[in-house]
């Protein structure tokens, strides 16, 4: 390649991999896999290797990741945050061994061998053995401050526990991964789907997305886990000498560390332990994409030739395991409409086997992907199954282009009832869908249907999707007040429709109509409503019309809700649409009491219930509102004077008169630690 050619080509991958960063780092909405972008990004350095003058300073060989987002309060790393080196061959696994070996002359070298967990990077800092702070990478040398998100993570230690004989050091700052099991992650999207909203497209995403949410009452429903595999700053402890025993050592502190990890001692040794783990990570439940090879000794890795280079240590490298693909032919595109009116362009595949099922159709997201992709009908495509669940088109196969293939038109009516759509955001704000504008589109009728007879839902057997589609077809169901007046002789009427299954159908309604309120609420489909929401508003509220009166503000005060989800019900009930759907349920004698209502003084849950708390000064971690939210979250209550009912006072810096009333009454009055450690007791407080 001549040297224009090569810058020429330089600066083209340069501003891809620019804008795929920006994409995945601070807008949490990754635009290629990671195959890809690694692809991209490969050649770029393989390009400066053969000419060096394009390594300019900016280029995106040159830092970690990108630029941490406003919101967030930026904080420096004591020790910088490193990246690793990726290969994808033994070959280059061996001439990393001996590129290590090389230096240290002869002495007989020992290897560990993780797993390589997919997912966010973060540093947790412990002092006198408290959780006081949390990171992201960032670029490396400063990230954002994501302590109370991070806090949200139920394996993560707010304080560090140490086993008899371990000593809790001064400074310990660990670094490893956050990430979500597959499981969680499954449950999570299809949370997601019934409530409307995007689902994410693979657990690495979803946890991205979660660990930028600015509110830690949205985080914490995340199903979010943490493990540790590194060390940051220390300070006032003996460390280990070896990979193997420090994450030992991480483990006797309380610190979740990875499941397995093998040490070898030759380069056969090393290969084979990638290829054991390789066979057993897929039982793991949650996402690898690697093994992560580290000189065990850590005193050798300070050696001057094994040292850092400017973005990754020399003593570590990650072998990357090839994702699950497959290429086959993109037979058609077909559009989907949903319950909320979007319109889904879906691949229709011709079938192929991958990674333990047959895909015949794979889901295209949207038009602006479409278009970015360039993916036109007759394409040979590559798919792969993103978090190993949902297939997804990875990119088109050019070479296999034969000059047949057709761009695709996406429709502007709608394809089911002709009616105009429209650009929208998506609820999360962040990407572009076009939406039916007919709430009576018969797609959108179906979907309500469906959705209201849904196991999560009303569980009403035989509303399955072919039932639902009858009737409407037939017009017997318009919304979900009309299958409160089916007759049994008019369902059995239904094309290939026995009287027994007609009967069974209607019955199943009749028996919904006692159904517990949050299963009403939830098979209402309203925006943002999941199951766990409607059952925090059942616990809150007494009954629907209690929900349907609150005002956003007292929305806010069921558990879980923020402001998001309190408008979105709140413009709901506001609809008169939906008011007339509420009076025509109420009529057909549905449930509109909440089993499930606890007033709030008897909640007996959590460490603070029936405990009032008074909030004053400026705490040095907590914000006002984590500090609320914690109680809360606990079953107290948050009042903004002192009196002879407050039980307790959480002081800080610059606290006043509450402060002094405090004390004149006697009113016992915690700093923050001594407040969070209450936070983490499972005892009732006396
Ligand atoms: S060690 C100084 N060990 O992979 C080296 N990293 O692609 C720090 N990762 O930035 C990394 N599992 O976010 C290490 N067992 C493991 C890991 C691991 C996942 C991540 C980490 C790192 C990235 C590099």
């Amino acid at each position: 390649m001549t040297p224009a050619a090569a810058a020429a080509r330089h600066s083209e991958l340069a501003a891809q991999i620019r804008a795929h960063d920006r994409a995945y780092y601070v807008d949490a909405r990754p635009t290629i896999s990671d195959t890809e972008y690694d692809r991209l990004y490969r050649e770029l350095c393989d390009l400066e290797a053969a000419h060096p003058t394009l390594q300019t300073p900016d280029s995106p060989s040159q830092r970690v990741g990108g630029a941490p987002i406003p919101g967030f309060n930026q904080v420096s790393h004591s020790v910088p945050m490193m990246s690793l080196e990726n290969t994808y061959s033994p070959e280059e696994v061996r001439a990393f061994l001996a590129r290590v070996q090389k230096p240290l002359g002869d002495i007989p070298l020992r290897w560990t061998i993780e797993p390589k967990i997919d997912g966010i990077a973060v540093s947790l800092r412990y002092e006198q053995g408290q959780f006081v702070l949390g990171a992201t990478r960032g670029d490396g040398a400063k990230g954002d401050d994501i302590t109370s998100n991070l806090r949200t993570l139920r394996n993560l230690p707010l304080r560090l526990t140490p086993t008899e004989g371990t000593a809790i050091p001064d400074v310990l700052e660990v670094r490893g991964e956050v990430y979500m099991a597959t499981a969680a992650f499954q449950k999570l999207n299809a949370e997601r789907i019934a409530a409307g909203e995007e689902p994410f497209a693979n657990p690495r995403n979803s946890t991205a997305g979660s660990l930028k949410q600015l509110d830690p009452r949205l985080v914490a429903r995340r199903p979010m886990l943490v493990v540790v595999y590194g060390l940051g700053q220390v300070s006032g402890a003996t460390v280990p000498t070896r990979q193997a025993d420090l994450l030992a050592w991480f483990r006797s502190l309380g610190l979740p560390v990875p499941e397995r990890l093998w040490t070898a001692q030759s380069p056969e040794e090393v290969l084979h332990a990638i290829q054991e783990l390789d066979t057993v990570r897929r039982s793991f439940g949650y996402e690898t994409d690697g093994a992560v090879v580290k000189l065990d000794d850590l005193q050798l890795r300070d050696h001057e030739k094994l040292r850092n280079t400017s973005k990754a240590p020399r003593w570590a490298m990650a072998y990357k395991y090839a994702p699950e693909q497959a290429e086959t032919l993109l037979k058609a595109i077909t559009i989907q409409v949903g319950r909320t009116g979007a319109l889904t362009p879906v691949a229709e595949l011709e079938p192929v086997f991958l990674s333990g099922s047959t895909v015949s159709r794979a889901t295209l997201h949207n038009e602006d992907e479409l278009r970015r992709k360039d993916i036109r009908v007759g394409d040979r495509v590559i798919i792969e199954k993103a978090g190993e669940v949902i297939p997804a088109v990875v990119r088109v196969v050019p070479e296999r282009r034969t000059g047949t293939e057709t761009l695709f038109e996406f429709p502007k009516a709608c394809p089911e009832c002709a009616s105009p759509v429209a650009r929208e955001k998506t609820s999360d704000g962040e990407g572009v869908v076009w939406r039916c504008q007919n709430p009576a589109c018969p797609a959108q009728v179906r979907g309500r249907l469906e959705h209201w007879c849904a196991r999560g839902a009303m569980d009403i057997e035989g509303g399955g999707e072919v039932m639902v589609h009858q009737l409407v077809a037939a017009g017997l169901a318009h919304d979900v007040s009309d299958l409160y007046h089916l007759k049994a002789e008019q369902v059995a009427a239904l094309e290939r429709m026995g009287e027994k299954s007609a009967a069974n159908f209607v019955a199943g309604i009749d028996a919904s109509r006692s159904r517990e309120l949050w299963r009403l609420l939830f098979g209402l489909g309203i925006l943002h409503i999941g199951t766990s929401t409607a059952k925090a508003l059942s616990r809150r509220f007494p009954d629907l019309d209690a929900i349907a009166r609150a005002t956003p503000e007292e929305l806010m005060q069921a558990e879980d809700i923020g402001e998001v989800i309190a408008h979105s019900l709140h413009n709901w009930f506001r609809d008169p649409a939906n008011q007339d759907l509420i009076e025509r349920l109420r009529a057909s004698g549905l449930t509109f009491t909440s089993s499930l209502y606890r007033p709030p003084t008897e909640s007996a849950a959590g460490p603070f219930a029936g405990k009032t708390f008074v909030l004053t000064g400026t705490l040095p971690n907590l914000s006002r509102e984590q500090a609320t939210a914690l109680i809360e979250a606990g079953g107290g209550k948050v009042s903004g004077s002192v009196s002879k009912k407050t039980h307790y006072v959480v002081a800080g810096d610059e606290a006043g008169s509450k402060l002094e009333k405090a004390t004149a009454l006697g009113i016992p009055v915690l700093d923050e630690a001594s407040f969070l450690a209450m936070t983490t007791s499972p005892a009732p407080l006396a």
